[in-house]
């Protein structure tokens, strides 16, 4: 049985490669269905190394110690950590391979509200720097480098940032160090983060960085919308990642694609590619609902987006990216997306500015390609669509199709330096969208070659833990 899964999925892993399209035309879609998890051979529980659900004694090296014992079942299938119901104070910790972080419905991780608890590490290469102030950034909560089988999953059970008071430091202008992240997966591959909810993260919720498939399912990211850089879930040069049936809430975009920071990404060079996202929905105070860059230098190709629904929100969809990022974002597809009081429906700015210093190059021109955008619908929408490419750097194949929009400015759309085509968009767009995309320019957009059809993605990673 398990051997002809296997054989399966080399049979597909090697079809793929022989076509090396990641797409194909079918009906709707879904990342691979996880199968029941395969239960761990080993299983301790945090209480077992001392730790006391009290929410104010501090399990930092209850999980420290938990973990450690628990490297030594990583050649024997794996093992399971998990943490009963209870209030679970603690400062960052660090996975290991072949390891489930397991949480009861009722058990709360709590984050340490001494910053000295979250150790600084270097900047990610492909920043240069800490994103929100030069030099080191703190370390996520929950921490992975270089791992490969990673589960952290529950029952709905939460992992809580308490992030308010690093809003606070942020606001006051006394942080040292760039804030931390809930969840940071770095260099690591078969991660799969669900049935969890996330709150008050000091910084991005979830961030899985140089790491290859990736699934986020089900889960729910919550943090009050005007907190400041709250993402929900953000992609950082990874591959073949699934996000899907999630719901977030945040300060700022629910979730954003991106691949590192001018002159820093682009030699690092790790692009975001084969992004799958399905049945997301959520509001946002200042963000987007679904955005790409605003760091981007590695290059973003083969996004896949459907069934979104965002409401309350500065903006629906947004392609965010400026001089000095180089890099690319090409090939990408959303499908199926309702808004309901948003601000701008979709938004392209392509003077987002924002360098990690002086030293980035001016020349350094993003290259974007073939962005289709169709079946959306929206209800109290401010402006349809501020599409901004940059001059001498013309967007190209600006794809809109099928998009109705209920519009309360009277410019609905603003458009410079970008080219496309456009069918059936009320109201209706900007000049330089007025082309027709059917008959003649269906081959010019992406994935709009068989109208009839909607694509799904043929390349699902495996996933499955052991
Ligand atoms: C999420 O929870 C559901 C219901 O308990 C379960 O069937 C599913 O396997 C879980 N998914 C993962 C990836 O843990
Ligand atoms: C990453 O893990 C591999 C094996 O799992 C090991 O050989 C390598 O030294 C590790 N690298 C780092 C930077 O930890
Ligand atoms: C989502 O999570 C909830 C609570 O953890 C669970 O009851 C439900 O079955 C999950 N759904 C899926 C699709 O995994
Ligand atoms: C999980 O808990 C959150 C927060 O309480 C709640 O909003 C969400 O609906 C729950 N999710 C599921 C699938 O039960
Ligand atoms: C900044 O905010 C922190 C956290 O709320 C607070 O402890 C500190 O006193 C504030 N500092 C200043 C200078 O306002
Ligand atoms: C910043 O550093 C100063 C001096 O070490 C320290 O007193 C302060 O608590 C630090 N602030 C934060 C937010 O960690
Ligand atoms: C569009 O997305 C919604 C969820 O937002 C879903 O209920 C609906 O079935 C989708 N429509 C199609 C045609 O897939
Ligand atoms: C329309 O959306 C705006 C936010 O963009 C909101 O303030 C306003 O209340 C909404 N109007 C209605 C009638 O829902
Ligand atoms: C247009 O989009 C709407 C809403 O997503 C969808 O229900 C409808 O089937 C689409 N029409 C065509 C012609 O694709
Ligand atoms: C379009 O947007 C630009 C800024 O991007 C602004 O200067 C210009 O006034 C806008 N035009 C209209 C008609 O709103």
């Amino acid at each position: 049985m398990r051997r002809s899964v296997i054989v399966v999925e080399v049979l597909l892993l090697l079809f793929i490669s022989i076509i090396e399209a990641p797409w194909t035309v079918g009906g709707s879609s879904h990342c691979k269905q996880i199968s029941p998890l395969e239960v761990r051979p080993h299983s301790v529980t945090i209480t077992e190394f001392g730790a006391v659900g009290d929410g104010v004694t501090l399990n930092t090296k209850a999980f420290q110690n938990a973990i450690f014992y628990l490297q030594s079942f990583a050649d024997k299938g794996g093992a399971q950590l998990f943490v009963p119901a209870g209030r679970w104070l603690t400062g960052s910790f660090e996975l290991i391979s072949h390891l489930t972080l397991l949480l009861d419905k009722k058990a709360v991780i709590l984050g340490s509200q001494d910053s000295s608890d979250w150790p600084v590490d270097d900047p990610l290469p492909s920043y240069g720097r800490g994103r929100e102030l030069p030099g080191m950034r703190h370390r996520s909560l929950i921490h992975g480098n270089n791992l490969t089988d990673v589960l952290i999953t529950g029952d709905n059970g939460t992992i809580d940032g308490q992030g308010s008071v690093w809003w606070n430091w942020f606001r006051n202008e006394t942080l040292n160090f760039t804030r931390p992240h809930l969840v940071e997966l770095r260099d690591s591959t078969g991660v799969v983060i669900s049935n969890l909810t996330f709150l008050n993260s000091p910084f991005w919720a979830i961030h899985p960085v140089y790491c290859s498939q990736v699934l986020v399912q089900n889960v729910t990211i919550l943090a009050p919308l005007d907190s400041p850089n709250t993402d929900g879930i953000d992609p950082d040069s990874c591959d073949n990642v699934c996000i899907e049936d999630c719901y977030i809430s945040t300060g700022d975009d629910l979730i954003a694609i991106k691949s590192g920071w001018d002159e820093y990404g682009i030699s690092y060079a790790r692009p975001s590619s084969r992004i799958a996202i399905f049945r997301v929905a959520g509001e946002t105070g200042s963000g987007a609902g679904l955005a790409i860059g605003s760091e981007m230098s590695g290059g973003v190709s083969n996004v896949h987006a459907e069934d979104l629904q965002f409401f309350n929100s500065k903006n629906g969809i947004r392609i965010k990216t400026a001089p000095g990022r180089g890099g690319y974002i090409k090939d990408i597809y959303i499908s199926n997306v309702t808004m309901t009081n948003v601000n701008i429906a979709i938004r392209i700015s392509g003077q987002y500015g924002e360098h990690p210093d002086e030293d980035y190059d001016h020349n350094a021109l993003p290259f974007v390609d073939k962005i289709t955008i169709k079946d959306v619908v929206g209800d109290n929408i401010s402006r349809a669509g501020m599409l901004e490419g940059i001059e001498g750097d013309t967007f190209l194949n600006i794809c809109l199709s099928n998009i109705t929009l209920r519009v309360n400015k009277r410019r609905p759309w603003n458009c410079s330096y970008i080219e496309g085509y456009s069918s059936l968009v009320s109201p209706n767009t900007c000049e330089l969208l007025s082309d027709s995309i059917y008959p003649q320019h269906t081959s010019d957009c992406y994935l709009l070659s068989n109208h009839l059809q909607s694509p799904f993605v043929q390349n699902r990673p495996d996933y499955r833990p052991g």
